[in-house]
């Protein structure tokens, strides 16, 4: 079985949407694995322009789509966005669309938990999306979620809804932030049921059919591995474990049925939220990549954080991600810049490092050590093969691929979908 996970190797908002679009057009099933509507993906067809959160990229395509059991869902948020898309002519319904029977879902109460837990972090906020994601994993782990398969079972929703109201109403009073009322909850979810149910199912076992059959499946990563909760940069990190190792557990399958990890990185570095970012730039040349590079978040519309290529950053993500080939994106948004710089490696209290330290007060303290490289002042854009490439691209981005010990597979030069120079085929295995 030929299947393809790929993953964020920076801290998301790698331009993930156009190379899961391109990926998912070759598979048969595509699987979201991790996170929820914190998650943004801008897809390009034609003429219409998709935002998906939840939806995995192939319903697009016209491909089956699974959420796995590793998704936290907000049953009014997948809703909506299901009604959206049907608005723009997509059509989603149970018959391309298969949710794991034991997904924790997102209620009300999680979002509220979200944002009142960050304001009364004040200045030391993690800067999360306000979306209910870390509140619906902590439920998950502390076994009090109450999952999709719960819906058809009033007497089990109610029980639940006691001890996970025991729990939370006391967190929020503290907080000073409004309580919620066991009935409205237990009357809300009563009313998705049939919204929701036609939709589950045991999704590991169309996944093992799926294997039988040797069908192509994607595994779709959200987020990236420097906000994986336990590889990145805690606590500035989202809820999960956004490796690939992770598309296993989080839908169901063995680990070998993952296949090849591609991992996608920015050929600069942007984040959004807070934490550490040891390449950022408050410059002209930070500003430039942002306003060239249009680094505005796909969900909170925030402005993201820019600063140069963290090859030790990006080396990491590719050592605990697993990943065997990188799409490399955003060429283009270094064109006309004179000089590129590229971290190497870190300056802490004098000694070389060559990984992000794990401590927030060593992280604090990385001072990037930069290797510089010749810019170009002609256009990559639209490039789709090394000979349009300026010879001083090219040795940027095969320093990169020294740099991060792992080849570059796929290069994008531009948001349309054609503008890609393949170097090998991820399906291929
Ligand atoms: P949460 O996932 O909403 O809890 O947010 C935790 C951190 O992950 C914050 O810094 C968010 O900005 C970041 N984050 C969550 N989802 C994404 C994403 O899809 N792209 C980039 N950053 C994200």
């Amino acid at each position: 079985m030929a299947n393809v996970a790929i993953i964020g190797a920076q801290w998301g908002d790698e331009g993930k949407g156009k190379v899961v679009d391109w990926l998912a057009s070759r598979a048969d099933i595509v699987v979201r694995f991790q996170g929820g509507h914190n998650a943004g993906h801008t897809l390009v067809v034609g003429n219409q322009t998709y935002k998906l959160s939840l939806l995995p990229s192939g319903v697009v395509r016209g491909k089956l789509g699974i959420i796995g059991n590793g998704v936290v869902l907000d049953p009014e948020a997948l809703l909506s966005e299901i009604s959206r898309v049907r608005g723009q002519g997509l059509d989603v319904g149970p018959h391309n669309l298969r949710i794991a029977e034991n997904v924790p879902l997102i209620l009300p109460l999680h979002p509220a938990i979200d944002k009142a837990r960050e304001e009364a972090r004040g200045e030391a906020k993690i800067g999360t999306t306000g979306r209910g994601i870390g509140p619906a994993y902590e439920d998950k782990v502390a076994r009090r979620a109450i999952r999709l398969c719960d819906l058809a079972e009033p007497e089990t929703l109610s029980a639940k809804l006691d001890e996970l109201l025991l729990h939370h109403n006391t967190l929020l009073k503290g907080l000073g932030a409004a309580t919620f009322e066991k009935q409205a909850l237990l009357d809300g979810l009563v009313a998705l049921a049939p919204k929701l149910l036609p939709y589950a199912e045991a999704v590991w076992e169309r996944l093992d059919g799926a294997r039988h059959a040797n069908k192509r499946v994607l595994f779709e990563g959200a987020q990236a591995v420097m906000l994986d909760v336990d590889h990145g940069t805690y606590p500035f990190v989202t809820s999960s474990n956004t490796v690939a190792g992770n598309a296993a557990a989080g839908s169901g399958i063995g680990p070998h049925g993952i296949g090849t990890v591609l991992g996608i990185a920015k050929a600069y570095t942007t984040r959004v939220g807070s934490g550490p970012f040891p390449t950022e730039l408050f410059d002209d040349v930070g500003k430039r990549l942002g306003e060239r590079g249009r680094e505005f978040g796909t969900v909170t519309g925030r402005p993201r954080r820019c600063g140069w290529f963290d090859a030790c950053l990006v080396r990491q993500a590719v050592k605990v991600g697993g990943v065997q080939g990188l799409a490399l994106t955003k060429l283009d948004v270094l064109d006309g810049l004179t000089e590129l710089k590229i971290c190497t490696g870190y300056d802490i209290d004098g000694e070389v490092v060559k990984r992000l330290p794990a401590a927030l007060g060593a992280q604090a303290k990385a001072k990037p050590i930069y290797e510089v490289l010749e810019g170009w002042s002609q256009s990559t854009m639209g490039a789709r093969s090394w000979a349009e490439l300026p010879a001083t691209a090219i040795k940027y981005v095969k320093r990169i691929e020294e740099l991060v010990e792992a080849p570059v597979t796929l290069l994008s030069t531009s948001p349309e979908r054609d503008d890609t120079i393949l170097v090998s085929d991820p399906f291929a295995g």
